[in-house]
């Protein structure tokens, strides 16, 4: 029996968002410079898209650039965003083919006009795609994107279209990247770092986390599915009791 066989199929997470972690150090353990570990990483990306496919995981959200990656070394820097540009690109038919919607959340002007023009192409052909959503965090951080949503309300407020009073949990939500997103059920992270780093601040309020140390280049479909079944013994319990719970199921 596979590990994939053991996953309850009915109780698979409808969201899974991943910070991928470790590429420079995976890279540095083989010789290499960073780059050749952010190559690598993108055969993860590719492999643990299949796996969710495979499940009933029906929105894929990878932390791909986060607004502090403009801190690093220009050179990486530049030969992150070629790749993701090259990525896109050389990706976007065989995502198609399987049916995979593309979609970004972060600051996307942000980025540099042929990473746009790739990124506006490939949500234009993917848009009636009914699979797996891949949501890119490109160039996000959960800061940016909650300062962004307080501004927006202040202006309606300003406006007049919206009273102060009226501002509820559901009025934030709409200004967010991810208004359309459910929030991730399960957020992993690799490579043996247990921080959360500006990703998804809001949404992940609930989220089971699942930490393991395998560097992201590493990261294969038996640990996505490893991560899926430790989703399924924890038990959710939002704020209430077990007794509760065993009550609502
Ligand atoms: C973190 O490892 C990884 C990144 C900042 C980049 C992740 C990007 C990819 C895997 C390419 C993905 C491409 C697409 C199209 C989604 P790190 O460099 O922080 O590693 P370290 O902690 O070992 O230094």
């Amino acid at each position: 029996m596979s590990i994939l066989d053991e996953i309850d199929i009915d109780n698979t997470p409808s969201h899974i968002a991943i910070i991928m972690d470790g590429n420079g150090r995976w890279a540095k353990k083989q010789g290499h410079n960073r780059l050749f570990g952010h190559n690598f990483g993108v055969e993860s990306v590719r492999e643990v898209l299949q796996a969710a496919q495979k499940t009933n995981v029906k929105y894929l959200t990878l932390y791909a650039f986060s607004t502090e990656n403009w801190n690093r070394p220009k050179e990486e820097v530049d030969g992150l965003m070629d790749l993701l540009v090259r990525t896109i690109g050389n990706e976007v038919a065989e995502l198609h083919k399987s049916n995979v919607k593309i979609s970004t959340i972060g600051d996307i002007e942000g980025l540099p006009d042929s990473c746009g023009k790739e990124l506006s192409e490939a949500y234009e052909k993917t848009k009636n795609n009914t699979g797996v959503n891949l949501v890119l965090a490109l160039n996000y951080s959960s800061r940016w994107e909650l300062t962004n949503a307080a501004k927006n309300l202040a202006l309606k407020v300003e406006s007049g279209d919206i009273k102060v009073s009226n501002i509820d949990e559901t009025s934030i939500i709409s200004e967010l990247n991810t208004s359309n997103i459910p929030d991730p059920e399960l957020l992993i992270r690799t490579s043996g770092e247990y921080r959360v780093s500006n990703f998804l601040l809001w949404q992940i309020a609930y989220s089971e986390f699942h930490f393991t140390d395998v560097l992201w280049p590493d990261f294969k479909a038996n640990d996505l599915y490893e991560a899926i079944l430790d989703y399924q013994s924890r038990e959710r319990r939002f704020g209430m009791v077990s007794e509760q719970i065993d009550k609502n199921s």
